[in-house]
């Protein structure tokens, strides 16, 4: 069963198949590349909008988080980038615990957030330049080409944001966060604003890149189908509520193992075994479980 509680988030899983059908994970799940220990927000005392939330990214492992809105997803992606503390627990990234921001992690956000007076070429060099303050002009200049071209840009590179599309704009986006080749990228609803074509098209974009690069990944996202066809894990968070009992954070409430094959496309998730039953285990989270009623 792909189906896993949630304290198995944070231990190995030994007996878990992993996206590829073979029956063992890798060892390395024990000490796993990123490491989330029992942690906790809260922006009122007394009340954490979630507690004890553990749980491990192996290296070259793409997980996505699936919760309603406002059970904490980008508060936990802004703890992982270093961009906010959490209340109590630990982040542990090969070995070493996060303290602040970083080259070591590539954001996408919801909205692009690219320095409008800047164009494609420029927005991506600051990055890369600020990655490798020693390189010359003329390697800055092949490498961000590179990464313009890896996401079909190549035409546009010397244009500013306004004279892009929504589209477009994110595939910057995706390309910046690539192009400083950071240990581990951090993406917060990063097709949420995309009208489908253009979201499917820059989910297979996504996806070939980081099989290239076998990049490891953590992705905020609220559409089932994204999170079937990308991630290798999927974790279900549930919002905080008020219960008979009194109030209860959110958390993860069950991490789920994706069964289907790794080659998996767009095109052909709906006729894999198995889609159907895994889809409908995640959208009755969310209607029955996910939220208080
Ligand atoms: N800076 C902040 N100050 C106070 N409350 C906040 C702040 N940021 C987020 N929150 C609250 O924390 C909860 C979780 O927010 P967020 O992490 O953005 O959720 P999600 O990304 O799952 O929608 C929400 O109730 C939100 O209103
Ligand atoms: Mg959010």
């Amino acid at each position: 069963m792909w189906s896993d509680v949630t304290q198995r988030a944070a231990a190995a899983t030994p007996d878990a198949p992993d996206a590829s059908g073979s029956p063992q994970r890798k060892a390395s799940s024990v000490n796993g590349f990123l490491q989330i220990e029992r942690l906790s927000k809260a922006y009122v005392p007394g009340k954490p909008v979630f507690a004890d939330v553990s749980f491990v990214l192996d290296k070259g492992e793409f997980v996505c988080i699936i919760g309603h809105s406002g059970c904490g997803k980008t508060t936990i992606l802004n703890v992982l980038a270093g961009l906010d503390t959490a209340t109590s627990g630990n982040v542990i990234m090969d070995g070493r615990e996060i303290s602040g921001p970083s080259l070591d992690r590539g954001v996408v956000f919801q909205s692009h957030a690219l320095m409008p007076w800047l164009t494609v070429r420029q927005n991506i060099a600051f990055a890369v330049k600020s990655r490798w303050p020693d390189w010359k002009s003329t390697q800055v200049t092949a490498h961000v080409e590179k990464f313009v071209a890896l996401v079909g840009l190549s035409p546009a590179i010397d244009k500013k944001p306004s004279q892009l599309s929504g589209g477009m704009k994110q595939r910057v986006g995706i390309a910046r966060a690539f192009s400083i080749q950071p240990k581990m990228l951090l993406l917060d609803e990063p097709f949420g604003a995309l009208d489908a074509l253009t979201r499917g098209t820059i989910q297979d974009e996504l996806m070939a890149i980081v099989r290239q690069t076998q990049q490891t990944v953590f992705m905020i996202t609220h559409d089932v189908d994204e999170a079937i066809l990308l991630a290798d894990r999927i974790l279900l968070m549930s919002n905080g509520n008020e219960t008979p009992d009194g109030y209860r954070p959110g958390g993860i409430a069950e991490v789920v193992v994706n069964p289907l094959p790794r080659d998996r496309t767009r095109a052909s998730l709906h006729h894999l075994d198995g889609y159907y039953a895994l889809r409908n285990h995640i959208v009755d989270f969310l209607v029955t479980r996910a939220k208080a009623h």
